[in-house]
């Protein structure tokens, strides 16, 4: 007979090892999920019905990335931290020849609706830029007075033509189908979905041909859902655009999930040799290559957020560009993005001056925050900068300041 006192004991001593155990294992996976963390990042964009994409994929992600190093953050920001006075509220300077563009669905309309709401706040209030808002299908006037409601600025709302959205002739619809099956089936983000690349394609090349969207000089694009941190009353992206001269701007920068683009970059060394002319003299190649071109380390900018110099787009070489991938039948046959797509167009064809990264534009969507981390601009910014996106194995923003 053991004691009831001893018996207690051991029971205690078998819960601290049950405990001790579990602990250890919960570690001891998050150590695995840890290592590879180009398989568990997932994609951009939302505007489809996967706007819940891979939750388990997200939790694992946020458990493990480590925080602990800082960003280089000390590029210029224009931004000041100047409290408000009556003239914020009017941007009577000059200003630029853009808008935002916003391309989304009739069911995304309370998601928009709140970044708008955000967007007004910390910026457009102020400057009252234009709203340019594509569908693919009519915007319902329900859609249409709801959006209305939320700014002072004009709002437009335009339908896409169908041959931006539609299959290139020489594309065989039952092999993309068999391939969409396959990656769905190996998991890939959006595999499975023909207008995620619908999508892809339109954003890759078509977006700043829309009659709405061509008269102006840059766009800022826009999510629905997506949010904004930062004051930016006093500072106006568009126009540092403008003076700067910069062609494209991101907040955040990280790797694409290799699946979905097997032979984007064979495609890529192949328009390269064909095209030297549209090669930049001072490239940004060594950013997105370890080797000089040989392959592709998946760095690209996440271009749900991007501010663009349109000129850029309808420039010979970009349009080279997208033909030449369009060619090769990779948005249907794969699942090419139009961040990879942005970026390695930037990289290559553009002069790395011409790249800008908006430090001072706080950016959040999904799982995926960009937040300053200066103390002058963390008074101006309601966001916590161990949310940041930098792996520590895999860092593009960082790599992307470095050279
Ligand atoms: C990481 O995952 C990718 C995609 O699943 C795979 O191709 C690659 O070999 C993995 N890398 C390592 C170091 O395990
Ligand atoms: C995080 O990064 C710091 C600095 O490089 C390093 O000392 C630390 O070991 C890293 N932690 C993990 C869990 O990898
Ligand atoms: C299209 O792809 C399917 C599946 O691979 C194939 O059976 C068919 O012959 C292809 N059609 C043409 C016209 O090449």
């Amino acid at each position: 007979m053991i004691p009831r006192r001893l018996a207690a004991t051991r029971c205690r001593i078998l819960l601290f090892v049950i405990a001790f155990l579990a602990g250890y294992f919960f570690e001891y996976t998050r150590n695995i999920t840890f290592k590879n963390i180009s398989s568990v990042i997932p994609h951009h964009h939302q505007t489809d019905e996967q706007a819940h994409l891979h939750p388990v994929a997200i939790k694992t992600l946020t458990t493990n990335v480590n925080f602990t190093v800082p960003l280089p953050l000390s590029t210029s920001t224009g931004a000041t931290t100047e409290k408000l006075t009556q003239d914020d509220t009017q941007n009577n300077g000059p200003r630029a020849n853009a808008a935002f563009v916003v391309l989304l669905q009739n069911k995304d309309l309370h998601d928009m609706r709140k970044t708008m709401r955000n967007l007004e706040s910390v910026f457009n209030r102020k400057h009252g830029y234009p709203y340019v808002f594509l569908n693919n299908v009519p915007f319902t006037e329900h859609f249409k007075t709801h959006i209305r409601a939320m700014t002072t600025a004009p709002v437009k709302f335009g339908l896409i033509p169908k041959e931006h959205w539609s299959y290139p002739s020489f594309i065989n619809k039952t092999q993309a189908a068999l391939n969409r099956v396959d990656m769905e089936n190996r998991n890939v983000p959006y595999g499975e979905s023909e207008s995620y690349r619908h999508m892809c394609r339109y954003m890759s090349g078509f977006i700043f041909k829309h009659e709405l969207v061509q008269e102006y000089d840059y766009y800022w694009r826009v999510e629905p859902g997506v949010s904004f941190s930062c004051d930016l009353l006093n500072v106006d992206p568009f126009m540092i655009m403008k003076t700067k001269k910069y062609k494209y701007g991101f907040t955040i920068a990280l790797p694409e999930f290799v699946d979905t683009i097997p032979t984007l970059w064979e495609n890529v060394k192949r328009f390269r040799k064909l095209h030297p002319e549209h090669i930049a003299k001072r490239n940004s190649l060594e950013w997105i290559s370890y080797d000089k071109g040989d392959t592709y380390n998946n760095c690209h900018f996440w271009s749900n957020f991007e501010i663009v110099d349109t000129s850029f787009f309808r420039s010979k070489a970009y349009l080279d560009f997208f033909q030449f991938l369009d060619d090769a039948g990779g948005f249907f046959y794969e699942r090419w993005g139009d961040a990879p797509v942005h970026s390695i167009a930037a990289a290559l064809m553009l002069d790395r001056r011409e790249i800008h990264f908006f430090n001072e534009i706080g950016y959040r969507h999904g799982m995926y925050e960009h937040c300053p981390e200066s103390p002058e601009l963390q008074l101006k910014c309601a966001c916590d900068p161990k949310d940041n996106v930098d792996w520590v194995q895999f860092s593009c923003l960082r790599r992307f300041l470095e050279i």
